[in-house]
């Protein structure tokens, strides 16, 4: 079934209209567009690219009480004019589909998902950054809309595409971690896995007390036993041990990253030995200590490859990467980024150009 898109007559002004700041952090401007499409009486609407701009909601609606929302994070990229090019959306709207499953949620088809994301790219064309690492971060968005208040999935949905002129994520070198040896984000058979605004709402405290010890970030261990690494609050986590990549396997409680993957398969390709394993957290710092631990980093869309500075207890006990710039984590950076915007060819498939842009 051919999807039908309503443009509003507004759209063009509203882009022509648009400035690019000078610099640009992450998330901290909206573009001016979106794309919307609503679930109603069992069934999708037509997508409508309309101006950014409020929503119209009851308060009852069931987002709101019962958190029965799900979202992605991806980026389009247009370095130096190469673009607009998206990347392993197909990955994005796989785990759309696994989220909103998890939260009762109807699955979108895949055809509206691409499409929304492909008209706000192609409309936004004019107003992307061009820098090398800036990007068009998109933000796939349903919340449960129907406005009665009894604990059951929503009968009503929105579905929104968002949009993001943005640069980089972390604007420190300096990336410290507190090891969270207390709360948890997610539990085996909870709703770790899924992209939902429950697990984030879960690691705001924990980020309070990493910033009040002038830490940045909080990696999460298994809320069972505490013992076993899982990830930080929205990338996941790897560690150079003795010239391998390692990071923990995947289970319910584990956000499966695009990125991740991606180093994974790039890593593979490169002649890196990669291990996916249950990483216990206490000998991971031994690790670190004796030095077979060289240098650990985190990745995510957002954040791309971050290498970590340092690794730390509450008690204030510190363990300091030896290479605490990464360097086999910027290798595989700036390979990843070489197929993301255009400089190198793409052996895995993994970008798309979107068509029709030049024509908007
Ligand atoms: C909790 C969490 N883990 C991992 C990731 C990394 O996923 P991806 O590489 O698909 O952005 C994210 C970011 O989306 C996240 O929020």
């Amino acid at each position: 079934m051919a999807i039908k898109i309503h443009i509003d007559t507004d759209i063009l002004e509203k882009i022509g209209k648009f400035e690019l700041p000078p610099t640009l952090g992450f998330g901290e401007v909206s573009g001016p567009i979106m794309a919307s499409a609503e679930f109603k009486n069992g069934e999708w609407s037509d997508l409508s690219i309309i101006p950014f701009g409020p929503i119209s909601l009851y308060p009852t609606a069931k987002v709101f009480h019962y958190a029965q929302e799900i979202f992605e994070g991806l980026k389009a990229y247009n370095y130096n004019d190469n673009g607009p090019l998206l990347f392993r959306t197909n990955e994005n709207y796989k785990r759309f589909v696994r989220s909103s499953e998890r939260l009762a949620m109807p699955p979108i088809p895949q055809e509206l998902f691409e499409k929304a994301i492909e008209s706000v790219v192609s409309y936004s064309y004019p107003i992307m950054p061009k820098r090398a690492g800036e990007s068009l971060y998109l933000r796939p968005l349903l919340i449960a809309t129907d406005n009665i208040m009894s604990v059951r999935p929503s009968l009503e949905y929105r579905f929104f595409v968002l949009t993001s002129p943005s640069g980089d994520y972390f604007s420190s070198a300096t990336i410290g971690v507190l090891i969270e040896r207390e709360q948890s984000r997610a539990f085996p058979g909870g709703i770790g896995f899924a992209k939902t605004g429950g697990n984030y709402a879960a690691s705001l405290m924990a980020y309070k007390k990493a910033k009040e010890l002038g830490l940045s970030q909080t990696l999460w261990l298994d809320a069972l036993e505490h013992k076993y690494i899982e990830e930080l609050s929205g990338m996941n986590f790897f560690a150079i041990i003795n010239g391998e990549l390692h990071t923990p396997e995947l289970n319910d409680t584990i956000l499966e990253g695009v990125t991740r993957d991606s180093l994974l398969k790039l890593a593979n390709h490169n002649g890196i030995k990669v291990v996916e394993r249950k990483m216990a957290i206490d000998d991971l710092l031994r690790d670190i200590k004796n030095n077979h631990c060289t240098e650990a980093f985190a990745c995510g869309t957002a954040a791309v490859v971050t290498p970590l500075t340092f690794l730390q207890d509450a008690n204030g006990d510190r363990y300091e990467f030896q290479n605490q710039n990464a360097p086999i984590g910027m290798m595989l950076k700036s390979k990843l980024l070489d197929i993301q915007e255009g400089r190198s060819s793409d052996p895995f498939g993994w970008t798309r150009k979107v068509q029709g842009a030049s024509l908007q």
